[in-house]
């Protein structure tokens, strides 16, 4: 399918999806959100695609929010049916069972930390700042912020971040554990290639059991996460991808996995 306003990449089972609105700091409006969505699940549908790497087109910004100017000509309803449209693309994003690496090359603000924290890896350049600074709109955020944040870092500084507004650095955010890994902004394409490229090389069925594991037993009591790990652990031990791994640690050479 043809976007306006993303730009789709592929190298070897990386795809790309570059946020494309560099004027408007790729501000997420309803044609963007809806444009996103349906790359995500062609992303999903596509055998050949191992890792998503989510971006943002131009210098400055990675997301610098939901559009502002769409917001406010929403009615109630109108913002009601906006906020759960976000949310489920968020959520979308989040039980992808392929890896969805967010590359933070500048503003993650608003929706744009929002889209950031539902994706499984983040790597920030160390211009990044990172905010829910809807606060300061006489609004709060709608795309899952306030629950995907605390979960990640609590009450207290979910509240902090929340009722501020005020963003925070890369490196303040790699301290509170909301990114994985800072980079020089000149590092961070190849930081996320890097990593990209070890995700897409891992056997497919151990990440989506993995994914699986950790998103889904975050919500959930220990016992049933357990359950769930085991049948995903059995799952994984009948796969080719198991004897090929096992059979290569033994034969001390490198595993090469096929996805099956
Ligand atoms: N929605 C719509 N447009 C946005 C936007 C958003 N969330 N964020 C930035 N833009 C637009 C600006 O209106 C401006 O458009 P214009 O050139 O047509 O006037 C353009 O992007 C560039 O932004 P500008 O504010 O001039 O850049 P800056 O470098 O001075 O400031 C920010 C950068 C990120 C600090 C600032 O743009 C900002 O605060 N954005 C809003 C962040 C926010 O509140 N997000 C939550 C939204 S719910």
């Amino acid at each position: 399918m043809a976007y306006h306003n993303l730009h789709i990449d592929d190298s070897d089972n990386v795809r790309t999806i570059t946020l494309n609105r560099p004027d408007k700091l790729n501000a997420l409006n309803r044609k963007t959100l809806l444009e996103l969505q349906q790359a995500i699940i062609e992303a999903h549908g596509d055998d050949t695609v191992r890792v998503i790497v989510l971006t943002g087109a131009g210098e400055k910004a990675f997301v610098a929010g939901a559009d502002i100017g769409e917001i406010r000509e929403q009615s109630a309803i109108e913002a009601r049916a906006f906020s759960a449209m976000g949310q489920n693309l968020m959520s979308l994003i989040q039980s992808m069972d392929k890896p969805v690496i967010a590359a933070i090359n500048g503003f993650a603000l608003g929706g744009g930390m929002e889209l950031a924290l539902a994706c499984h890896l983040r790597i920030a350049s160390d211009n990044a700042r990172l905010g829910l600074p809807e606060i300061k709109l006489g609004i709060m955020p709608g795309f899952g912020g306030t629950q995907r944040l605390l979960r990640l870092v609590g009450t207290t500084r979910a509240l902090e971040m929340s009722l501020t507004g005020e963003p925070i650095t890369a490196e303040r955010a790699h301290e509170l554990g909301i990114v994985n890994q800072v980079v020089a902004s000149d590092e961070l394409d190849s930081a996320v290639t890097g990593l990209a490229d070890q995700l897409a090389a891992a056997a497919p069925e151990a990440v989506r059991g993995i994914l699986q594991a950790i998103n889904q037993g975050a919500d959930t009591d220990l016992d049933t996460g357990l359950a769930l790990e085991t049948a995903r652990f059995a799952l994984c031990c009948a796969t080719e991808d198991m004897q090929e791994g096992t059979g290569a640690f033994l034969e001390k050479r490198k595993p090469e996995f096929k996805g099956r």
